[in-house]
């Protein structure tokens, strides 16, 4: 502790912070879990009538001292429409960035997701013009799923309608559009498989 004093202020501000985090969480209608890790306060938008679960063991980092990586913005947990679910496993981190449910995101245990990382199910906007003027709500929407044990690098945009394979580690600055397998280290834009972890005996 004595050769990083800056996460003893960073314990006493994430002590201080819990009131105002929890009431968020309340507020929301978010059962507290147990042995989760605020440090700063989260955005939480929870449309009402759909489905936001967090797991046990959650770390979430918005305040920019939190990491050294530095949140740029809090960490945003929303669900956009009635009906839509987001659910995350147990074991959940996260530092700055954005998880937005229009229709469904599912994530597993123990997944990671590094500094100011945006995961979208949904393109906000309809893609055709006239669309766009007149049912400004019609923008396509598809499922993700992020598996168990998936570690996202810093600064990924993750779009809809993808599945993250067990395992797998999306690398720094990549924008994921196609499914990964698992056990794969994927990374560029568009993302591409650029090596396979080997399996464990
Ligand atoms: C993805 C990652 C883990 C891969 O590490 P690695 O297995 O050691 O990969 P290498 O450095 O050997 O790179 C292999 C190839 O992939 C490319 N590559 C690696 N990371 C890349 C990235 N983020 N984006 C684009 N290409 C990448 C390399 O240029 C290299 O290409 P080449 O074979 O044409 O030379 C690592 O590059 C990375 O992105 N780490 C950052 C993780 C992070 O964000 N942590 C913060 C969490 S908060």
């Amino acid at each position: 502790m004595f050769e990083t004093p800056w996460k003893i202020s960073n314990e006493i501000l994430r002590r201080l912070a819990y009131p105002r985090a929890r009431i968020r969480f309340a507020l929301n209608g978010i059962h507290w879990g147990k042995n989760w890790r605020i440090y700063g306060a989260p955005i939480i938008q929870r449309f009402r009538g759909s489905t936001l679960v967090l797991g046990n063991g959650l770390g979430l980092r918005s305040s920019v001292r939190s990491n050294p990586l530095g949140a740029n913005r809090p960490v945003i947990l929303c669900t956009w429409k009635k009906g839509a679910v987001l659910e995350i496993g147990e074991n959940f981190g996260m530092t700055g960035g954005t998880i937005c449910a229009a229709e469904r995101i599912q994530i597993g245990d123990n997944v990671i997701i590094g500094a100011n990382s945006t995961i979208i199910d949904t393109d906000f906007h309809p893609l055709d013009a006239d669309t766009r003027r007149r049912q400004p709500q019609d923008a396509r929407t598809a499922p993700i799923v992020i598996e168990d044990d998936v570690f996202i690098g810093m600064n990924c945009t993750i779009l809809k309608g993808v599945v993250i394979g067990r395992g797998s580690v999306i690398g720094a600055g990549s924008v994921v559009t196609h499914d990964i397998p698992a056990r794969s280290i994927a990374a560029g834009n568009p993302a591409r498989v650029i090596r396979v972890l080997a399996q464990r005996a």
